[in-house]
């Protein structure tokens, strides 16, 4: 665990040396947990951005999109149920006085119980070798079992408070546990108390009666409110979707772990509308498509799994998380809800208006399902970075550092690089770059030995280099490096658009998820 710590450590070290990511308002000592994305960052979250979008838009006939205002109608967040119940159950330990998430501290301890039974599995691994059975280990073993009776002890006890919202409860599980402060070491715990997550603010002057307004603590209510205008003006039919990308504020009090948890983040969010009675048949499709497209991305099929909320939010029949292996244990990236009627129900109900659906093939009017996918650009960009990130040793005691980013979401597709500044090299390369740079994105570099040029390319994630050296004048080839197997090999200058635009073009992960 020190180790992945560590890694991590070096990940955000890594973020910023290479204009990733940038603490916000640096120079002013930061704002905490919000940050900045950098030349490279933006480029790769872009590339990101558009894998989801063109996932869902270009990719589905009955998916459109929307870009919806941050500041919507404040009776907005009324309806959703964000203002009474958008809250996270926080506790103060009285002698470091740090605040932490109760609901936080009760999961860590679950993942204790996980990490005991499989440092027994690892232990006993090794002492058995190739005749060990793990599963007849776990079934027999009298302290994975112990731990694993106390694990679905906590389990249990932990979702039925959550679910009567029973703070004392979750206080009592936190003192029966004997949770200590990772600060203090103390178990001298204040009461749970809730806290809203919503940024408010004014608009208009004060002296005409400013109107409170929220910073949207999701994206999802503007697609609701506006899901009719959408139907109507595109003759979409149920089932239908309208998906969203755009900023979101939450009041994150336990801020923490670099851009995974942050005050100001991005969502990507799909809500898809369907026929009462349907929606759970829509869940699972949805699921299976969400994972197919994390996994596309080929970080490594067992790095993601599910996890079934315990607890179902307020407008919710059914909810999972796609879970990411980050160095700090499996998180939720995306969040997959069956949200019922309950948004668009209470729309109707706090605004007055009918948003009903007429259903031509049925001849009567509903209110739609809604199934949501919600995925957060800022943890998948993490679990990107944290799934690609090698420190690796090369033959002859080198090493080198680099992101094997899949190489359509690489900032830099293809660097130029010619062998010596002089010699008409450097216009040469100049000459290539004019020509493909309406292709993909290409990075003229010059300075330093051809070595270090390499792992500058390697440590940004490009995926090809290109050498132009004296040959290349002659023979008008150039020698492309593949930055994974570091492998080289003579190409003409003029089949360099096709080869590299083949292995960097989005249709690449758009096909490995559809
Ligand atoms: N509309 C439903 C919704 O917002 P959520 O599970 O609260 O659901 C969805 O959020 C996704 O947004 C999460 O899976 C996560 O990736 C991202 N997210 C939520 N809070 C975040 C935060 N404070 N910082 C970064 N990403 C966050």
């Amino acid at each position: 665990m020190a180790q992945q710590e560590d890694v991590f450590k070096k990940l955000i070290s890594h973020c910023k040396e290479y204009g990733f990511v940038f603490p916000s308002s640096e120079i002013y000592d930061g704002l905490s947990a919000v940050y900045d994305y950098g030349q490279m960052g933006v480029e790769l979250k872009n590339n990101l951005k558009k894998y989801w979008w063109d996932s869902m838009v270009l990719m589905h006939e009955n998916i459109v999109g929307l870009d919806s205002a941050i500041f919507m109608h404040p009776t907005i967040w009324k309806a959703s149920g964000h203002v009474d119940a958008f809250n996270d159950p926080l506790i103060d330990n009285k002698d470091s006085k740090k605040r932490y998430r109760a609901d936080v501290l009760i999961e860590d301890q679950l993942a204790k119980y996980d990490d005991k039974i499989d440092k027994e599995i690892a232990k006993a691994a090794k002492r058995f070798g190739e005749a060990f059975d793990e599963a007849q280990f776990r079934a027999t073993n009298p302290r994975v079992l112990e731990n694993l009776q106390k694990k679905e002890a906590l389990h249990q006890r932990f979702a039925e408070a959550l679910n009567r919202n029973d703070l004392e409860a979750l206080r009592q599980i936190i003192l029966d546990e004997e949770i200590v402060c990772p600060v203090s070491g103390s178990k001298n715990w204040t009461d749970v108390r809730q806290f809203n997550l919503m940024f408010a603010t004014e608009m208009g002057s004060t002296a005409d009666g400013a109107l409170k307004v929220y910073l949207r603590p999701e994206t999802a209510q503007g697609i609701f409110v506006n899901y009719l205008n959408v139907q109507k003006t595109g003759r979409m039919k149920i089932p239908f979707g309208i998906a969203q990308i755009g900023k979101a504020f939450r009041n994150e009090i336990v801020a923490r772990q670099f851009i995974f948890r942050m005050r100001e983040f991005e969502q990507m969010e799909m809500q898809f509308f369907v026929k009462p009675g349907t929606e759970l048949e829509w869940f699972a499709k949805w699921k299976e498509t969400r994972l197919k497209w994390h996994k596309a991305l080929g970080l490594g099929d067992h790095k993601y799994r599910f996890h079934d909320h315990d607890k179902l939010a307020h407008y919710a029949n059914a909810a999972t998380d796609i879970e990411f292996q980050l160095p700090f244990g499996f998180k939720e990236v995306e969040g997959i809800h069956s949200r019922t009627d309950f948004d668009l129900s209470s729309h109707e109900k706090y605004s007055g208006k009918s948003i009903k659906y007429f259903d031509p093939e049925l001849n009567e009017s509903y209110v739609p399902y809604v199934i949501e996918t919600s995925i957060g650009v800022d943890r998948t960009f993490l679990s990107i970075l944290a799934g690609t990130y090698e420190e690796e040793t090369l033959a002859g005691g080198e090493s080198r550092v680099l992101l094997h980013l899949p190489p359509a979401l690489a900032p830099i597709k293809l660097a130029i690089l010619p062998l010596v500044k002089k010699d008409g090299l450097p216009e040469k390369a100049r000459q290539i770059i004019d020509e493909l740079r309406f292709d993909f994105k290409c990075q003229y570099d010059e300075k330093d030995s051809i070595g270090k040029r390499y792992r500058r390319q390697d440590a940004i994630g490009t995926p090809f280099c290109a050498t132009v050296d004296h040959d290349t004048l002659e023979d008008n080839s150039v020698t492309v490096r593949d930055r994974d197997s570091m492998e080289q090999i003579r190409v003409p200058i003029e089949e360099l658009r096709s080869l590299i635009s083949d292995k960097v073009d989005l249709k690449q992960l758009l096909r490995k998820q559809a």
